[in-house]
């Protein structure tokens, strides 16, 4: 039996039992098994959540980029390493080789070095899905520069305060993208976000879709002259498998993004395994995940997963709509894809479409198909599994978070008897509970609760960049010992996990995480606005959709309130980008409060739910006549 390919469902119990009984021994198999080291650890854990503090591997050193890359060239050099499906079908895909990507990797590197990156410098990414992202942000680890890739649909105010929240010394990003029929100017939105950061020495520039452009003196350079002139040769730099590797923003229920820190040696072996067992990866198959490397999705399953086990991965420059819905299914067969992981919501916008978009393909190379990011509905399930996977792909549906770097809860395929909108079984070395209101731990099956961690697993985030406290508070108080998720979850009749959704005030909408907070100071800077309460609401595609319940502060406010609402959609996309917009604006008089001054948004949820019937004590309220206003008014 290998713990690093589970192969049956006995097997998988039997893994698992073992990497409860004696997790440092089951990670340090694997470990020792199936990755190169310069030294190896001298200890496999110490932790303590408390602090929190959490060390896996300590002692050891490596660079994750020679496990990725380095050690293919012999048995793998001409093997297609990641291959590059680009916007326009008319296009030729690129296949870049394990060696060409050792080649361009390392030219990378020595241009970073070169404009004055070391070890631990933080390195922006704000690209496109073009081969220079996946390439940036391996030639960042070939160095030890910590990269914090921003997903390139942000706005150019949420990639400022990005930047400067983690002092990033360089931009990496391009003339513009393309997104289907549109071409979006980066650059414009680049030039923008660092008027306001100081840190900022320089900006390489790729060119993609050669726009006219400003480019500054001293400042922005264009890469690939610097890449022609760069040496194909970079020796790795020897890191702890503590130092850090990147850092991923992701919302929080309140205030500024919260920088999630992944260091090197856990994250690396972590991800690898998980990607070798969900998606049961074999040797010549060509795997895709639909996600942008902006996410944590593909920096894990696009990027480090992939490659550590030479794989062959498919990065995507383009949409699910262009030049029809049907491109998805031409990719799959074009390409004979193996493995497709995308998100619900991408699957409840193609199954809107006409059936002939999937049934014109030829879609029999696929083995095994993914979810990601949000519950997936029953509906969305039988769509995928029966006109997609055509009854033979088990479906994975991946409970994870940017938080835990890797997949927690998924079924393996062929192997866990799949159940719709059940995530099932935790992955081995994942130790869940389910803990009640009063902080004790839920035993026993056919419960629910909030869904806990209660013991280390190597990719765990180890802070938020520059503010411990806020990990602590976020992550390690609400339950002691444990690491709480911020989801609620249920535990069924034989132990299958299905995902609630956040009991937080994070708000899912197309797989994207929105907290409350930011959206609602932003809608409060609208010279009108006095205050806003912001909700989610299902939506047939995205999920949720936002619902934004705003006061004026002129009552009799004269303009145009569907004016209003435009320059509040404005004011969102602006501040944090097009993904924060509200479908919903009701301005009212007043929002329910308690006594303590805090918004009942519950209340509001309901309201916005349209369930009226079930709205709870009300009289408790500073304001409880406010309810019924907004009742009458909802929209
Ligand atoms: C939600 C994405 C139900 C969940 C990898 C989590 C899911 C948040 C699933 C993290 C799933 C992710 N079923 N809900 N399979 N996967 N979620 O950080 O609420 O972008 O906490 O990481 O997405 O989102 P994030």
């Amino acid at each position: 039996m290998s713990n690093y390919h589970v192969k049956t469902l006995e097997e998988y119990f039997q893994v698992y039992r073992k990497s409860v009984r004696n997790p440092e021994l089951f990670w340090e198999e694997i470990a020792e098994e199936h990755f190169v080291w310069r030294k190896k650890w001298n200890n496999v854990l110490s932790y303590d959540f408390s602090k929190p503090e959490i060390k896996w591997f300590e002692g050891a050193k490596l660079n994750i980029t020679e496990n990725c890359i380095d050690r293919h060239l012999q048995i793998r050099g001409d093997k297609t390493a990641i291959l590059l499906e680009p916007n326009n079908p008319d296009e030729r895909a690129e296949h870049i080789s394990y060696k060409e990507l050792h080649k361009r990797v390392c030219k990378f590197a020595n241009v970073l070095k070169e404009n004055g990156i070391k070890k631990g410098d933080r390195v922006c990414i704000y690209l496109p899905m073009i081969p220079e992202l996946a390439i940036s942000v391996l030639a960042c680890a070939r160095i030890g520069a910590v990269h914090s890739v921003v997903f390139a649909g942000f706005s150019s105010t949420a990639l400022s305060t990005r930047i400067n929240d983690c002092e990033a010394k360089m931009v990496i990003t391009s003339d513009g993208s393309y997104r289907g029929a549109k071409t979006i100017d980066l650059k414009g939105i680049v030039d923008e976000a660092i008027e306001s950061c100081e840190c900022i020495d320089t900006v390489l520039v790729a060119k993609r879709i050669d726009s006219e452009i400003n480019m500054k003196e001293n400042r922005d350079k264009w890469l690939q002259p610097l890449l022609d002139e760069a040496s194909e040769n970079c020796e790795p730099e020897i890191m702890d498998a503590e130092d850090p590797l990147f850092i991923l923003y992701t919302s929080g229920s309140t205030g500024s993004p919260k920088g999630m820190l992944h260091t090197t040696a856990g994250y690396m072996i972590y991800t690898a395994y998980t990607f070798k067992n969900v998606f049961n990866y074999k040797e010549n198959d060509v795997y895709w995940c639909t996600a942008d490397i902006g996410w944590i999705t593909g920096h894990s399953y696009i990027v480090y997963g992939p490659l550590a086990n030479g794989a062959t991965t498919v990065m995507f420059e383009g949409v699910p709509s262009y030049p029809d819905f049907g491109r998805f299914w031409e990719i799959v067969e074009k390409h004979k894809v193996n493995q497709f992981y995308t998100a619900p919501t991408a699957i409840r916008s193609l199954a809107k479409e006409k059936l002939d978009f999937v049934d014109q393909y030829d879609l029999s190379s696929l083995k095994v198909l993914g979810t990601v990011g949000e519950p997936i509905n029953e509906e969305a399930w039988h769509w995928y599994n029966d006109n997609v996977g055509k009854k033979k792909s088990p479906i994975v549906d991946t409970w994870w978070q940017t938080e835990t770097g890797g997949m927690m809860i998924s079924p393996m395929p062929y192997i866990t008897p799949t159940k719709p909108t059940y995530a099932t079984l935790p992955l081995p070395g994942v130790q869940l509970a389910l803990m009640d209101e009063n902080g004790e731990e839920i035993k026993g099956n056919q419960v629910d609760g909030r869904l806990c961690v209660k013991y280390p697993w190597p990719s765990m985030a180890r802070t938020i960049w520059g503010n411990h406290q806020r990990y602590k508070d976020t992550y390690f108080s609400a339950f002691e010992n444990k690491y709480f998720t911020g989801d609620g979850a249920l535990r069924d009749e034989v132990g299958y996990y299905r995902i609630t959704g956040r009991v937080d005030d994070v708000i899912i909408v197309s797989g994207h995480n929105l907290g409350t907070a930011p959206i609602e100071d932003a809608i409060n800077e609208h010279p009108a606005v006095a205050e806003s309460a912001i909700v989610g609401f299902p939506h047939d595609v995205k999920g949720n959709a936002l619902y934004g319940y705003v006061i004026l502060k002129d009552v009799g406010e004269s303009r145009n309130h569907d004016n209003l609402r435009k320059e509040i959609n404005q004011i969102i996309t602006e501040h944090i980008g097009p993904i924060a917009k509200l479908n919903k604006i009701q301005f009212t008089v007043g929002l329910p409060k308690t006594r303590s001054g805090k918004i009942m948004r519950r209340i509001l949820r309901k309201i916005a739910h349209n369930e009226l019937d079930n709205l709870g004590d009300v009289s408790t309220l500073l304001n409880p006549e406010v309810v019924q206003s907004i009742i009458d008014d909802r929209l």
